[in-house]
C-alpha cells in the first residue's frame, strides 16, 4: 500500500512539473530588419490563451489579415486563436488589435506597438497591417507550444525601402505544382515580398494553359526525354511534362493576392520559343523540325519576326495572358534571341525593309526587328493599361518606349535604362541568381549550373548606383532574384536555393542601407 502511495506521489510531483509553463520571449530583430525599434521598457505583454485578434467590423480584407495572424500564432503556440470584429477599443484590452489609419505615410508601411495590455498594429493599408503581422508572427520563437510567450514593450516603426520586391521561379526546365508554388509564395510573404515572376514559358515546355491555342498544353508542355548532366550527349528517354488550367492559374493568382503579392506573368519571346515551334514550326524562319528541347542553352531557333502570323499569334496570346492575370506588369522575355535565323529568312529581311530598320555602329537591323516585335507588344500591352518588363537585351536596338528593363547581365543595363528615363529592376547575375551555388566545395553539392554567390554577397548588392542623378535613381523600382531550374528537378532543391539567401534579399529589398552590417561600394556590384 504505501508502495503505492509512493508511486501516485512520484506521478502527481512530474505531472505538476510538466505543468509548469516554460516562458519564451519574443525577439523584435526579425528578417527583414524594421527600420525602426524601440523598447519601451515596462511590463510586456503576455500571450495566452484567452489572447484574441481584434479587426475593424465590415472589413474583409483586415479579417483575413486577422486569420492570418490566428493562423500564425497557432502554428508556433500550437493552440487556435479567436479573431473577431471589435467596435471601440475598449474590446482590445489583453488582445491585439489590427487597425487601419488614412493618416499614416507609406502604403506598405506599419507600426506595431507592444503595451503590457494590448498589442496593436496600424498601417495606412491593409497590406501595412500584413507586414505588421508578419513581424509579430517572426518575433515570436517559432516553436513555443505550452509556453508563455512574453512580448517585452515595443514601439515598432517600419517601411519598404523598395516598392518591387520581387522573387522569380522558372517552371519550364522543370515543372512544380500548384501546392508547391503556394509554399513558395508563403515563404515569400514570410520574407515581405510582394511580387511572384512566374517564368512560364521557355524551350522546354509550355506551361500555361491557352484555349486558343491547346496545342501549346497538349504538346508544348511536354518533352520527350531530358539531357543528362550538363548538356551530354545521354538523354534519360523519359517524358516530362506539366502545365496550370487557367483555373489553376486564378487560384495561384488569388492566393498570393490574399497574401499581397501580385504574380507577374512571363511569356519569353522572341527567343527561348522552340516549345511553340514545335507545336507550330509555321511560326519559325525555316519551318523546322523543332522539338520541344530536351537540352539546355540557347537556341538559333528563334520566332520569324517577318511572318505576320507569328505575330499576330503572340498579340493573342498577350491578350489572352493578360485576360488572365489582373498584374500591371507584364513580362515578355526579349532575353538570349540570336539573329542568325533573321539575317538568312526572305521573310524576316522583307519585313526590315517594309519598316525601314536600318544598321548603325551600335545595332544590326536585325536587333531592330526585335525591337520592332518588342514595341508591337508593347502597344497591346499598353493600349490595356499594362506595362511591358523585358530583360535589359531589350536596350539593343530602339527601347520600347514605356517599358521596364530587368537588369541581370550586371547593373549596367539598369543604369543605361535609368539614364534613358525608364523604369528599372535589379537582378543581377553578380548578386541575385540563386540557381548559382553558395558554396565552393562544389563536389559535395548536387550539380548547379555554376558560379558562385552565398548568403554574405546577396547581401552586399547595393541596387542603386551612385553614377546615377538622384532623379534617374527615383527609376530603379526595386530587386529580384531569380531561380532558374535546368539543375533543379525538385521543390525540396528550390528551397535549399532559396533558403536562406532569400533572407538576405529582403533585407536588400526592405531596409535601408545604413541599417546593414557589410559594407557596400558599387565597384562590388559592377564585378
Ligand atoms: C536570363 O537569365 N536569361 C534572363
Ligand atoms: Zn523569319
Amino acid at each position: 500500500m504505501l508502495k503505492l502511495k509512493h508511486i501516485f506521489l512520484f506521478f502527481l510531483a512530474m505531472t505538476l512539473i510538466s505543468c509548469q509553463t516554460e516562458e519564451k520571449k519574443a525577439n523584435y530583430a526579425v528578417i527583414p530588419l524594421p527600420q525602426e525599434v524601440v523598447l519601451k521598457g515596462g511590463n510586456p505583454f503576455v500571450l495566452s490563451q484567452s489572447t484574441a485578434i481584434l479587426y475593424p467590423a465590415d472589413n474583409e480584407v483586415m479579417q483575413r489579415n486577422a486569420d492570418f495572424l490566428a493562423l500564425y500564432l497557432q502554428e508556433s503556440m500550437g493552440k487556435p486563436f479567436s479573431t473577431h470584429p471589435y467596435e471601440t477599443k475598449e474590446n482590445g484590452r489583453s488582445n491585439i488589435v489590427l487597425e487601419l489609419d488614412p493618416q499614416m505615410d507609406t502604403e506598405e508601411g506599419y507600426s506595431l506597438n507592444v503595451e503590457a495590455e494590448q498589442i496593436t498594429i496600424c498601417g495606412k493599408s491593409e497590406k501595412g497591417v500584413f507586414y505588421g503581422i508578419q513581424t509579430l508572427r517572426k518575433a515570436i520563437p517559432a516553436e513555443a507550444k505550452n509556453a508563455k510567450v512574453i512580448l517585452p514593450a515595443v514601439q515598432i516603426t517600419d517601411a519598404p525601402r523598395f516598392g518591387y520586391r520581387g522573387m522569380h521561379l522558372d517552371v519550364s526546365r522543370h515543372f512544380f505544382d500548384v501546392d508547391f508554388v503556394k509554399k513558395y509564395i508563403d515563404i515569400l510573404a514570410l520574407h515581405n515580398l510582394n511580387v511572384f515572376h512566374w517564368h512560364l514559358t521557355d524551350d522546354q515546355g509550355w506551361r500555361i494553359e491557352s484555349k486558343k491555342y491547346p496545342r501549346l498544353t497538349e504538346f508544348g508542355s511536354k518533352r520527350n526525354r531530358t539531357v543528362i548532366g550538363r548538356n551530354s550527349q545521354e538523354y534519360d528517354e523519359t517524358p516530362y511534362g506539366g502545365y496550370y488550367t487557367q483555373e489553376q492559374i486564378k487560384d495561384v493568382i488569388t492566393y498570393a493576392a490574399d497574401r499581397f503579392i501580385d504574380v507577374i506573368p512571363e511569356v519569353d519571346l522572341p527567343g527561348h520559343m522552340l516549345a511553340v515551334l514545335a507545336c507550330y514550326p509555321e511560326f519559325g524562319c525555316t519551318g523546322g523540325p523543332y522539338e520541344v528541347c530536351p537540352r539546355w542553352g540557347i537556341f538559333e531557333d528563334v520566332l520569324c519576326i517577318g511572318n505576320e502570323d507569328t505575330m499576330v499569334f503572340l498579340e493573342n496570346i498577350i491578350e489572352e495572358v493578360m485576360d488572365l492575370f489582373p498584374s500591371t506588369y507584364i513580362h515578355i522575355g526579349g532575353d538570349e534571341a540570336p539573329r542568325v535565323r533573321w539575317e538568312k529568312c526572305p521573310k524576316c529581311q522583307a519585313r526590315i525593309k517594309a519598316e525601314n530598320l536600318k544598321a548603325d555602329n551600335r545595332h544590326t537591323a536585325e536587333d531592330r526587328l526585335q525591337s520592332y516585335c518588342m514595341k508591337r507588344i508593347e502597344k497591346r500591352i499598353n493600349d490595356r493599361g499594362r506595362q511591358m518588363i523585358g530583360w535589359d537585351e531589350i536596350l539593343e536596338g530602339d527601347i520600347a518606349p514605356n517599358a521596364v528593363v530587368m537588369s541581370w547581365r550586371g547593373l549596367e543595363g539598369g543604369i543605361e535604362a535609368a539614364q534613358l528615363g525608364h523604369d528599372v529592376i535589379m537582378v543581377p547575375t553578380s548578386h541575385a541568381y540563386f540557381d548559382y551555388y553558395q558554396t565552393t566545395d562544389t563536389e559535395y553539392e548536387p550539380l548547379g549550373i555554376g558560379g558562385f554567390i552565398d548568403v554574405e554577397k546577396v547581401y552586399s548588392l547595393e541596387p542603386v548606383p551612385s553614377v546615377l542623378t538622384e532623379e534617374q535613381k527615383v527609376h530603379i523600382l526595386g530587386v529580384q532574384a531569380n531561380i532558374w531550374t535546368e539543375y533543379i528537378p525538385d521543390s525540396d532543391r528550390i528551397e535549399y536555393k532559396l533558403l536562406p539567401r532569400l533572407a538576405a534579399l529582403s533585407e536588400v529589398q526592405w531596409t535601408q542601407p545604413e541599417k546593414r552590417t557589410i559594407k557596400i561600394s558599387l565597384k562590388d556590384c559592377l564585378n
